[in-house]
């Protein structure tokens, strides 16, 4: 057998019916940069997440520093999130011309932890932008706690975690902005790159929509900006998949807890902590091995029997060579945390499409390879 990490064609093919007929509707339409199309998907989406606004952007990098030019931060400012975060959190920060300043994560959820943020915040600190790594989120009200006392913006990069919500909050009700990517391969995701802010702002709205438009809201009329939209035909695709999300958030809660009761008794791996009272949507299923020299022997056996694993991150962005570049970096103290979850993680396969003899066939590998580990 063999098990891919994705199922983006399983998906396609399972609501074919209505995504081709969204596409057609914006080929006919004639329209497809900020069109109708892109229109109803904003608002469709600025619904789903409680939100007034929500703006299409060319991708969930373009999200995060979008938002961050409209919030008027930029050189000289700092920005504190974590290190073991995809590196585009760190990177949208560098592209808005801010100092990076790297924290520790949370041993059990990996999300930045909020005990190691007070250390960081120095007189240019202006932001905060936790990530809700893997579908989890971040301890938002720890978050806002902190950010309240030192007067600082939050801005959620919520590129793996569309449907989740917190213990007793949602995505979005903590923080200035939500960034978001809808990238193939997140829980919603387009055939190709894209991205959104998501806020109840309106200045950000208005600022947002000026920027990603070539700093034009009207005709032949421009000042400082870029070119990030989300294309419409992406925005055909999303409109039809986002009708299923829930769902599809339900079956990936449901293929990891099939891993986790069939993984459980396994001795040698940690498998992912969930924070009770909230709904986490496993964007990944992120195991580690315990012994993190252990690590890539029982990748390799993953891959090597068929089962298309893979590690987010095994580098961390302080890890990266080079780092940073000529860039404004600042780790806030060791990192210990973030950096035993680089050498010691492994994803298995996770996507709504995933059979549970799929599922069954990874744990029979898993436990055949902690089987075979020295006691
Ligand atoms: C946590 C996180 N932040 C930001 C991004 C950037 O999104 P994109 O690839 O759409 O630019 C991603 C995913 O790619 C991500 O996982």
């Amino acid at each position: 057998m063999k098990v891919e990490f994705y199922g983006h064609v399983r998906q396609y093919n399972n609501i074919k019916a209505e995504i081709d007929a969204n596409m057609a509707q914006v080929i006919q339409s004639g329209q497809f940069v900020l069109g109708p199309m892109l229109k109803r998907f904003e608002a469709e989406f600025a619904a789903y997440n409680g939100a007034k606004h929500a703006i299409g952007v060319g991708n969930g990098t373009d999200a995060i520093w979008l938002a961050l030019m409209a919030l008027g931060i930029g050189p000289g400012d700092e920005c504190i999130t974590h290190a073991n975060t995809f590196f585009a959190t760190a990177e949208a920060v560098w592209i808005a011309g801010a100092t990076a300043v790297l924290v520790d994560c949370d041993p059990k959820t990996k999300c930045i932890d909020p005990a190691k943020i007070e250390a960081a915040i120095t007189p240019r600190t202006k932001a905060i932008i936790p990530v809700h790594l893997y579908g989890q989120c971040a301890d938002m009200k720890a978050i806002r706690k902190i950010a309240d006392k030192h007067k600082l913006l939050v801005i959620e990069d919520n590129a793996q975690a569309i449907g989740a919500h917190g213990n007793g909050f949602k995505v979005g009700q903590l923080s200035d902005a939500t960034a978001t990517s809808f990238i193939i391969q997140k829980n919603l995701g387009t055939f190709g790159d894209g991205g959104a802010i998501v806020t109840n702002n309106s200045a950000i709205d208005t600022r947002v929509r000026v920027l990603r438009n070539h700093g034009s809201s009207a005709r032949n009329v421009h000042s400082f900006g870029f070119n990030s939209r989300l294309d419409d035909i992406h925005a055909a695709i999303l409109s039809a998949k986002l009708k299923h999300i829930d769902a599809w958030n339900d079956l990936r809660r449901a293929r990891s807890a099939r891993y986790t009761a069939g993984l459980k008794a396994a001795r040698h791996i940690t498998l992912p902590y969930e924070v009770p009272g909230g709904r986490h949507v496993f964007h990944l299923y992120v195991i580690e091995t315990k012994d993190p020299a252990k690590r890539d022997g029982l990748l390799k056996l993953l891959n090597d029997s068929g089962v298309d694993a893979k590690t987010h991150y095994s580098i961390a962005i302080h890890q990266q060579a080079g780092f940073p570049w000529g860039k404004q970096a600042r780790l806030a103290g060791p990192l210990p945390n973030a950096e035993l979850n680089a050498a010691s993680c492994i994803s298995l396969p996770m996507f709504p499409e995933l059979t549970e003899n799929e599922a069954d066939f990874v744990i029979e590998k898993v436990l055949a390879w902690d089987k075979a580990q020295p006691a």
